[in-house]
């Protein structure tokens, strides 16, 4: 039997939490109030039977609105995220489950259908958190937690891998009385489905579920407010425990400098095409027919769109200015060149110092940069690779250590929005510009020698020059 439980979070007490959430509905039915409130301030939980079993007396007793008001309560607190289902009071149960979402409640008749055999969904998720074994089904506005204490919750998780009927948890020795509310509860969250007689899920026979990978619905799910109650934003999470990386970038080993052009921007401001010019005139451009890029011009280009304007410090830490925006002003992304074809720049990988403007040559030309520059000629389907493939390195950190959850996404728009500063410069200068969607992340961590979770790249952009398309 189903059993639900307040878990009131750490500094919380829960007759104080009860009582916030009944004051309320006392006007409503102020016996059942009393009797909930004595029912559900138990550390080990209340069947469902129970409260039902309340509330039906308190309806036959002249409280019309027990009912209700007990759904409220339970509402109420699943909204603050105080609420917890159990496949058997909370020693026993094998499975814990609890809303995410407000005014979202697991259906408290739980009716499974026995014949049936319930698979485990492939967008299923597993992870530890804390002591706890944690299930989502990410969007379904529920999570689900897993007795560890025993194996009888990873034998659970085996035989919903392989499929199995109420019954056939038997296999696993799951107590019998909650074989029914873990299908049911379960099932309710998305994390288990009935499978059809070759073991397709409804969501396999779905044209928009067949489409979604389970990597890409966790990370939108968790990138997005609403449909799970985790800490998101900016939370400043590691502020009393970690020193946030400074927004200067600390000048990498090098094996040698190459001083770039710093253009006059009157000059520029004087010369330039219109805003609504670069605007129409923009097109990825993927040239066979081409002169090199010269490094001059990979100078003027990256003053125009990525030099560090400023440096100034906060309350909150250090912080730079640079021509394209950046999600919390974090510019936590260096530019990396892959230089393979620019007149006047000796082929190799090199760094972008953005506040000195300044190349730093970190390796010869080498089979990584062939493979780097190779990966960029595949993605855009020519003949011969590009002249310059300029790489977004994210030193992660500096939005992690502030952002829950939207720290990665931020990320790529950032780069997105780098990447149309890239393609208006490019247009403006007549040069062959054009987004990569897709980069190798072990090549770069191979240039740069860095701790991939550390700095990793995020992003790449071809850079030509002038050509015939
Ligand atoms: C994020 C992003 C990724 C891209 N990835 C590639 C790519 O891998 N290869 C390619 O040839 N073009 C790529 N492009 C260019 C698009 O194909 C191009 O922008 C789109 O077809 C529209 O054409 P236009 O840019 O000429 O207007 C990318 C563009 C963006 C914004």
């Amino acid at each position: 039997m189903m059993h639900v439980w307040i878990d009131p979070g750490h500094d919380t007490e829960k007759a104080a939490l009860l009582e916030a959430a009944l004051a309320p509905l006392r006007v409503h039915a102020p016996n059942t109030c009393a009797q909930l409130l004595e029912c559900l301030d138990t550390s080990n939980g209340t069947s469902i039977a129970d409260l039902q079993a309340i509330t039906a007396t308190a309806m036959d007793g002249g409280e019309t609105m027990a009912s209700d008001v007990l759904l409220s309560l339970l509402q109420s607190l699943g909204a603050i995220g105080a609420l917890r289902f159990g496949s058997a009071d909370r020693t026993e149960a094998v499975l814990t489950l609890w809303p995410m979402q407000p005014d979202l409640l697991p259906t408290m008749d739980l009716a499974i259908e026995e014949t049936l055999t319930y698979r485990l969904s492939r967008f299923a998720t597993l992870r530890r958190e804390g002591s706890r074994l944690i299930i989502e089904r990410p969007l379904s506005g529920y999570r689900a937690a897993i007795r560890t204490d025993t194996v009888t919750g990873a034998k659970l998780i085996a035989l919903f891998t392989e499929g199995t009927t109420v019954a056939g948890l038997a296999q696993g020795r799951i107590p019998t009385a909650q074989r029914a509310p873990i299908c049911a509860m379960l099932a309710q969250a998305g994390i288990i489905a009935p499978q059809d007689e070759n073991g397709l899920l409804p969501e396999d026979k779905d044209d928009t579920l067949r489409q979604w990978q389970p990597q890409d619905l966790a990370f939108h799910a968790h990138s997005r407010m609403g449909f799970a109650n985790d800490p998101i934003g900016a939370t400043f999470s590691f502020k009393d425990e970690i020193y946030a990386q400074p927004a200067l970038h600390p000048e990498p080993d090098n094996l040698g400098r190459v001083p770039l052009l710093a253009p006059e921007l009157n000059m520029l401001a004087a010369t330039d095409i219109s805003l609504t010019q670069a605007m129409e005139r923009r097109s990825s451009r993927r040239p066979q027919l081409r002169r090199a890029l010269t490094l001059a011009e990979l100078g003027i280009f990256l003053f125009r769109t990525a030099r560090i304007r400023s440096h100034f410090e906060t309350d909150i830490g250090s912080f730079t200015s640079r021509p394209y925006p950046s999600g919390g002003g974090a510019y936590e992304s260096e530019i990396y060149i892959t230089a393979q074809n620019i007149a006047g720049l000796r082929p190799g990988f090199y760094y972008y110092a953005a506040a000195t403007h300044e190349l730093l040559l970190l390796r010869e030309w080498d089979d990584d940069c062939a493979s780097l520059a190779q990966d960029a000629l595949t993605a855009m389907a020519m003949t011969s690779a590009p002249d310059a493939v300029l790489t977004f390195g994210s030193r992660f950190q500096r939005m992690q250590w502030k952002y829950a959850g939207m720290a990665y996404a931020t990320q790529l728009k950032t780069t997105g929005a780098a990447y149309m500063a890239f393609y208006l410069a490019a247009t403006a200068m007549g040069l062959s510009p054009c987004g990569l969607g897709l980069g190798n992340a072990a090549t770069f961590a191979r240039l740069t020698g860095q701790d991939p979770h550390f700095e990793g790249s995020i992003g790449e952009f071809a850079l030509s020059g002038p050509g015939d398309a």
